[in-house]
């Protein structure tokens, strides 16, 4: 049915040598950008003018993971300098309806993610609106934490609505993603794939994003 895609997350990346990072994952279907404002979450990465850099130099597509509080007004941007996708927290957006649409209009697919503890059924609404939903499995903010299994049952509980409502949407999975942990999450019904040390932390990116997905399709 959906075709699985492995999303390499860059905050594992050397940030010095971002175009050569970007260059290490060519077998990726997207690089995977983590947009954090030390507000939303406790911790601070990049905004619109490198990820705007980022563009200009590579071919790889962006798929933007907004973490940052003022996302309703800062979606749209990220939007129009030519991202895939812009995911952004249910958590953080006051109005995700019209922020759906904003960034839809400005040229990317609109996303919504879910915090480990948010319940999808408080957005089951979004759907409709929505190219992709995010079920982090990690709290949002650093990269490298334990994979939160218990999430799983909430990439089903999205599976079986999207399925319910004939939709086409992409699931996908941020935190902990590993060759230990991908063939659970592709089994309940994630089809995108974040992972971030388990790429850059190996010595050959690109052969490690094959074989995560070599082991999401098993
Ligand atoms: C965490 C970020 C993730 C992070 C994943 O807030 O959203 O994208 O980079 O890193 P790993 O794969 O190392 O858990
Ligand atoms: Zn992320």
């Amino acid at each position: 049915m959906s075709t699985l895609a492995i999303h390499p997350s860059i905050l594992s990346c050397d940030f010095a040598r971002l175009a050569e990072e970007l260059d290490r994952i060519r077998t990726a279907e997207a690089a995977h950008v983590d947009v954090m404002d030390n507000h939303f979450v406790p911790n601070l990465t990049l905004g619109l003018p490198v990820v705007e850099a980022i563009r200009a130099v590579s071919p790889v597509p962006l798929d933007l993971h907004l973490m940052i509080e003022e996302v309703d007004r800062w979606g749209p941007r990220y939007a129009e300098i030519g991202a895939q996708s812009v995911t952004f927290h249910v958590e953080a957006s006051r109005d995700p309806r019209t922020l759906c649409r904003d960034i839809r209009s400005a040229g990317a697919s609109p996303a919504m993610a879910l915090k480990p503890g948010t319940p999808f059924a408080d957005h089951a609404d979004l759907l409709s609106e929505v190219d992709m939903v995010l079920v982090m499995t990690v709290e949002p903010g650093f990269g490298g934490q334990a994979f939160m299994a218990d999430q799983l049952e909430k990439v089903r509980e999205v599976r079986r609505a999207v399925g319910a409502a004939g939709l086409e949407l992409a699931i996908q999975v941020d935190g902990g993603v590993s060759a230990e942990t991908i063939a659970s999450c592709a089994e309940a019904g994630a089809d995108v794939f974040v992972a971030g040390s388990a790429v850059y932390g190996t010595q050959d990116p690109a052969a490690a994003v094959q074989e995560l997905r070599a082991l999401a399709e098993e």
